[in-house]
């Protein structure tokens, strides 16, 4: 014990202790991490069929009747596929709240998987659009350059020429594209969800669907002219002008009277 005690006072015990405890929760993490790659590569089963539809009634039925078929104040989901499901309830729009102009963007509900077994129910019911593969959406794989003409004849008038965003009428906008994931874009083009319009394959080939994906995924990269100012264009640097140059200029006026009286 009086060995322990004196040990504790050396110079390399914090360091010591320090190594302990990252190794401890190395261990820990990499024995309750999930293994995320599993979840989507798994081949669906009648297993996750069921689940999905045992969560479906759970969380969705409500709205979208029990066997999906859509009710008074929610579309029939028979054929939207599992793209849609992943796309709506991967993003946080599904389940939905409140009735709003637009789903908005909530904090999701349902892990990978869950969402998985979701989308596997629908999908079983009739056949739509499927969730695309890893290499489909690998942004490293398409080609900025084209994907900048594409996007800006096809998505830059409701997203802004760099996805930044905008408004649309009636309450509805937009979003910006800074988070969502590539799947999402990829799902977003084949299900177009509320007001956006769906690109199909004679639209937008797969390939073009992943130049578009590398050119909104390059656009989150840091600008080289330095600050963006939100990319909004002309207003947001126009206002920056005002508010900076005119308040240095303000700010010079006081100071040279100040010290002429
Ligand atoms: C409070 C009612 C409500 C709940 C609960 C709800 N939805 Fe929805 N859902 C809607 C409405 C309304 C729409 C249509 C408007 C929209 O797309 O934002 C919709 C649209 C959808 C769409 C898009 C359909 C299409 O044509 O592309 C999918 C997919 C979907 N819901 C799946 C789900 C799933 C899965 C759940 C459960 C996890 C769920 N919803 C829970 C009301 C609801
Ligand atoms: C007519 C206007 C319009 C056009 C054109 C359009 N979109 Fe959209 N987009 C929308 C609206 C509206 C939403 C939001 C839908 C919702 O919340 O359900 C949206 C949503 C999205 C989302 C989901 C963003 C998120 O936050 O989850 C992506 C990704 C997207 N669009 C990509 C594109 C791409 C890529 C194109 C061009 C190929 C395009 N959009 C063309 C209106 C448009």
């Amino acid at each position: 014990m009086k060995a322990l005690a004196a040990r504790r006072h050396h110079r390399f015990a914090p360091v010591v202790l320090i190594m302990l405890a990252l190794l401890v929760t190395g261990a820990v993490y990499a024995a309750l991490a999930p293994s995320s790659a599993q979840a989507e590569d798994a081949v669906t089963t009648a297993d996750d069929i069921e689940h999905g539809a045992a969560l479906f009634q759970a969380n969705c039925a409500t709205c979208h009747g029990v066997d999906a078929v859509g009710k008074a104040d929610a579309p029939s989901l028979i054929g939207v596929g599992a793209a849609a499901v992943h796309f709506q309830v991967s993003t946080g729009r599904m389940p939905m709240q409140s009735n709003a102009p637009q789903a908005p963007v909530k904090p999701v509900q349902f892990d990978e998987k869950q969402t998985m077994q979701l989308a596997a129910y629908i999908a079983s019911l009739a056949p739509g659009p499927e969730i695309p593969s890893a290499e489909a959406v690998d942004p490293t794989l398409g080609d900025p350059a084209r994907g900048a003409a594409l996007f800006s004849t096809n998505c830059a008038m409701c997203h802004n020429a760099v996805g930044a965003g905008g408004a649309l009428s009636e309450g509805k906008y937009a979003p910006a594209l800074w988070n969502t994931t590539p799947t999402q874009i990829y799902e977003a083009m084949i299900t177009g969800p509320q007001s956006m319009p769906v690109f199909n394959e004679s639209n937008i080939t797969p390939e073009e669907k992943r130049d578009v994906i590398a050119y909104v995924v390059a656009q989150r990269d840091g600008t080289p002219g330095g600050e963006n100012l939100g990319s909004l264009g002309p207003v947001s640097e126009g206002l920056w002008a005002w508010i900076l140059g005119i308040g240095v200029l303000i700010g010079a006026a006081v100071w040279i009277g100040a010290k002429s009286s």
